[in-house]
């Protein structure tokens, strides 16, 4: 299928749209490493057959189904430490184009998964390249489940837009409709409006504030998420007092 964006200032205004590929992250990211790429270029596939999750994991999608691709960006103005700052705005992009679309509420689970109650609808990959102490081009692949409705049951508790709402979507719909929310919240990020973004990435964070059980180090206990750090580390009060995570040191 080829796609397009209409309803945008930069992002997706270039398109690769290609029916196969391995991964659109790392096709982007060989693409960013042997030429210049203008921002806002969009990488994206209807049949990704090696897609990469997390570090450790995979990211499987039914070819035909689901969008999966990779946006390049350029946020100079971000210093490499703040990149998490990144994470929140997409991570709440989606928030607003799914909310859009089903008048639903979808929740953030820290550090930047998509979900719909306690299942997973969306993950989000976002590969920096840094140059001194900024981020050159950052890869932001994004893969959402739409239209699929039968998933590989080893997978831990996936569920897609068709599942929730018992309806077909049109891809590049949504595609057009995640690109407008995501300039949107590029736009806030890069006249520095941290605020806003903090506070909605709080404010649609899973488990915020709940009292609930998490593990570490193989110990069960009770906490409650309090926020993350600047860097973006998971802030839980356990017995009163506040313990930082970072990625894979905390499960849920
Ligand atoms: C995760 O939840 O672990 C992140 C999943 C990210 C999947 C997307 S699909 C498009 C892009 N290309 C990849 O290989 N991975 C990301």
């Amino acid at each position: 299928m080829k796609h397009s964006v209409s309803s945008t200032l930069f992002i997706g205004k270039s398109i690769i749209s290609l029916e196969q590929l391995d991964s659109t992250n790392s096709f982007a990211s060989n693409l960013c490493t042997n030429e210049d790429v203008m921002e806002g270029l969009i990488i994206v596939t209807d049949w990704q057959k090696n897609g990469r999750g997390q570090p450790g994991t995979s990211w499987q999608s039914e070819a035909y189904k689901n969008l999966t691709f990779s946006l390049i960006l350029q946020p100079k103005f971000l210093d490499a430490k703040n990149q998490f700052q990144l994470n929140k705005a997409i991570s709440i992009a989606i928030i607003d184009a799914l909310n859009e679309i089903t008048h639903l509420s979808f929740k953030i689970k820290w550090p930047n998964d998509i979900y719909y109650n306690h299942k997973k609808i969306a993950g989000i990959l976002i590969e920096n390249q840094l140059q001194n102490n900024t981020i050159k081009n950052s890869i932001i692949g994004i893969g959402i489940n739409i239209n699929q409705v039968d998933f590989d049951q080893n997978l831990p508790n996936p569920i897609s837009l068709q599942q929730i709402m018992n309806k077909t979507y049109n891809l590049n719909t949504v595609l057009d409709l995640i690109c407008t929310k995501i300039e949107q919240r590029y736009l806030i990020l890069r006249s520095q409006q941290y605020d806003i973004i903090n506070y909605d990435y709080l404010q649609n964070l899973y488990q915020f504030q709940e009292k609930c059980s998490y593990s570490a180090d193989g110990k069960k206990f009770d906490g409650i998420i309090m926020g993350v750090s600047e860097y973006g580390k998971l802030l839980v009060s356990v017995n009163n007092t506040i313990k930082e995570f970072n990625f894979k040191e905390i499960e849920f």
